[in-house]
């Protein structure tokens, strides 16, 4: 007798989607909104412990440090989906050599087990600019590394995520909230493009579902061209805040991320890695984006307000 047709092939299996950088700030946000897809979840966290009780029970949560190559290979293991959302400034003597070195880890491990694309989000910045910042520069080296691969890559290159756990708005918000008068460094003047959180995390999405193609960087950004300067009078305006900013021509990055370390709470080492890159233009000069995705980003006042109700 012939044994019952199986139908399994009908059912369609959900897709694995692996996601790194799961316990910071961007990762972190986005741990809820891929649980709501028709998705197996897999987090890569140092410590799984840590992570577990903020992810539902139906999330894997696998032991894996991008330095480590043998624990990357077990946690790509039938992902079809990977998300690259991490840098390695906070623990790193040489950031840009260990961001190299996990970005050639995770980008062969990945071609390895057949990863189908990369959703990754580095930093704007023009890498004609030869004076591009070591950590602009190194953000868009890991783009490279991991379009090297083979995989198909999705970078997204942003500045400034404003949001209440981002990094970068928290240095702008110790700042203004402690400051009335702050001796500011002339590239407080610099043009740049900040993105509200809610925007990064809808094209991190919707890049899980671009139709098969070839790796591509897409800039995003809200659509003010602003300084940081007007952002700590927005954000200051927004707090009911009254500030003064003194533009001083000599403030070397060193000497202001002495000053961030007295001011801030944040860690010296990320924050004067942070505040090299200010110096570097960092708006969107190539508006694809908004072509290929239907989202449009919010304006830096709203993104402000966002911030400042603590909704993001
Ligand atoms: N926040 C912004 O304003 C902003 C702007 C533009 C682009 N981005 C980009 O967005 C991405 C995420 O940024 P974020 O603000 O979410 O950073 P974050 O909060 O500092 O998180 C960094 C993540 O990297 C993980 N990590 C560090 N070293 C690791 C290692 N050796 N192995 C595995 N994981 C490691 C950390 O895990 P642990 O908890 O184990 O340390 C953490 O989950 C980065 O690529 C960043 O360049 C951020």
């Amino acid at each position: 007798m012939q044994p019952p047709k199986s139908n399994m092939s009908e059912v369609p299996t959900a897709s694995t989607v692996l996601l790194t950088g799961a316990s910071g700030y961007v990762g972190g946000r986005l741990i809820p909104l891929l649980e709501q897809q028709p998705v197996v979840l897999r987090c890569l966290a140092r410590n799984p412990d840590k992570l577990r009780p903020q992810v539902k029970n139906s999330t894997e949560v696998v032991r894996g440090d991008v330095l480590e190559a043998p624990s990357l290979d077990k946690a790509l293991q039938g992902v079809h989906t990977a998300y690259y959302l991490v840098h390695l400034m906070s623990g790193s003597l040489d950031f840009e050599k260990e961001d190299r070195q996990a970005a050639k880890n995770f980008a062969d491990a990945a071609k390895r087990a057949g990863v189908h694309r990369i959703i990754y989000l580095g930093g704007l910045g023009d890498d004609a600019d030869p004076e591009l910042s070591p950590h602009l520069r190194s953000r868009h080296e890991v783009g490279e590394i991991l379009r090297e691969s083979g995989v198909e890559t999705i970078e997204f290159r942003a500045g400034m995520v404003v949001g209440a756990g981002s990094l970068s708005y928290q240095l702008l918000k110790s700042l203004t909230d402690r400051l009335p008068v702050m001796i500011c460094p002339l590239w407080l003047t610099t043009p740049t493009q900040p993105i509200a959180i809610d925007d990064v995390l809808g094209y991190l999405l919707a890049a899980k579902d671009l139709p098969k193609g070839e790796s591509r960087i897409f800039e995003i950004g809200s659509p003010d061209v602003v300084t940081y300067g007007d952002l700590i009078r927005e954000y200051a305006r927004q707090q009911g805040l009254r500030r003064w900013l003194i533009f001083v021509p000599v403030l070397t990055p060193y000497l202001s991320g002495l000053w961030l370390a007295l001011v801030t709470p944040s860690s010296f080492e990320v924050g004067r890695h942070l505040i090299e890159g200010l110096k570097n233009p960092t708006v969107v000069r190539d508006s694809n984006a908004l072509d290929v995705f239907s989202i449009r980003p919010m304006g830096v006042e709203e993104a402000i307000r966002s911030a400042i109700d603590g909704a993001t």
